[in-house]
């Protein structure tokens, strides 16, 4: 909604030193109100998406192609309003709801931004917050990058979390037989809920036991952004021309390289004629726009459940046990916070 009088001042998260935990490493600050620029709008954030393995990679300079230096603002994704617009702004106006995704512009009460890059969106809710980008990672990294068809066995790792949620789902939209990884019942139900044909808790059965004795032929696309053991399972377990999509590594992403477990990947590709295909979102912002359209009509046409964790995390406070609540593991779906 439109703010008649905008603060002079309004609060955001930033990062004041690099000591590797976000809660260690981040300061609640204050900050100028700023009239946009021609082009540019100012929203007032509703809710903020929660990426904890990137927020915390950020917290200790580990984003290969980001440099911190403190203070750095934080949080990308996020819905909101619409409450200022400079000159020759086309197509948005005061009050309109819009998703945006942006690095620095999502911990934070209000952010100016330039119109272009708002997705203009039904309503500021934490279901669209949700689908953009998460859900947007999810279709571009299955459709672009791992070449998804039909008829194939898809494995997904975290298939109840905020990402490996839209994976499962538009895996089977597409007509494949869809196999999520969790370690929990309830995580296990969700999953039944938005359709996997195969649930594998993996802290109640032996993962590699399952695909050999259940998947014989091999699974033609792995989705995994766990890391460790689970890709080396799914890449031993890849299909004649199977792809792995390495979307992520949760498991072991604040740990050191292991040269030992550097595997000779290629020993395990070749004769397969097999692929292991690495994917970061923010590479292809070629798609964004035409992926932002689809995966919001998938979920305005109800083809598309979004599962948000109904953990309710409130104010700029709460963003730290937020973080740490998806790194505990414990999350189902999309981990929001509402500013
Ligand atoms: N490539 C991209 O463009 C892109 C986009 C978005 C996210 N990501 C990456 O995808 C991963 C998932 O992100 P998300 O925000 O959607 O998180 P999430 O999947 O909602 O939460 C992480 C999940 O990982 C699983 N997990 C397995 N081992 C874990 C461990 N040792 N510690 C914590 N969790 C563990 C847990 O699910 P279970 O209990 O069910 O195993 C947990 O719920 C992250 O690595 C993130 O960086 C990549």
């Amino acid at each position: 909604m439109p703010t008649p009088d905008p603060p002079e001042r309004y609060r955001k998260i930033v990062i004041s030193r690099l000591a590797g935990e976000f809660r260690d490493s981040t300061d609640i600050v204050e900050t100028d109100w700023r009239d946009p620029a021609p082009g540019q709008v100012v929203v007032r954030n509703r809710y903020a998406g929660v990426n904890a393995v990137f927020d915390k990679n950020l917290c200790r300079n580990g984003i290969r192609y980001v440099d911190v230096v403190p203070p750095y603002d934080m949080g990308i994704e996020s819905v909101g309003h619409v409450v200022a617009a400079g000159r020759d702004v086309e197509g948005l106006g005061l009050g309109d709801a819009v998703a945006t995704v942006a690095l620095g512009h999502g911990f934070r009460e209000y952010q100016v931004i330039d119109a272009t890059r708002c997705v203009r969106v039904r309503e500021a809710s934490r279901e669209v917050l949700a689908l953009i980008p998460t859900g947007i990672s999810a279709l571009v990294g299955l459709k672009h990058i791992a070449r998804m068809t039909t008829g194939e066995t898809v494995v997904v790792s975290a298939a109840a979390g905020g990402l490996g949620q839209f994976v499962v789902q538009l895996a089977k939209l597409a007509g494949n037989h869809v196999v999520g990884l969790t370690s929990t019942t309830a995580k296990a139900d969700a999953l039944r809920s938005i359709g996997c044909d195969r649930v594998i808790n993996y802290r109640e059965e032996d993962l590699r036991e399952v695909l050999t004795r259940e998947y014989p032929a091999g699974i033609n696309l792995g989705y995994d952004s766990v890391g460790g053991e689970v890709f080396d399972a799914l890449l031993d377990h890849l299909a004649m021309r199977g792809r792995l999509v390495v979307s992520g590594h949760t498991s072991d992403f604040d740990q050191p390289e292991d040269p030992a477990a550097a595997a000779r990947v290629y020993r395990k590709l070749y004769w397969k004629s097999a692929s292991v295909l690495g994917f970061q979102n923010p590479a292809f912002p070629e798609h964004f726009a035409a992926a932002a359209a689809e995966i919001l009509d998938l979920y305005y046409s109800g083809r598309l459940k979004v599962l948000v964790d109904p953990v309710h995390f409130k104010g700029l406070e709460s963003v730290a046990d937020a973080e740490e609540h998806l790194l505990s593991g414990q999350n189902i779906g999309k981990v929001v916070v509402e500013i």
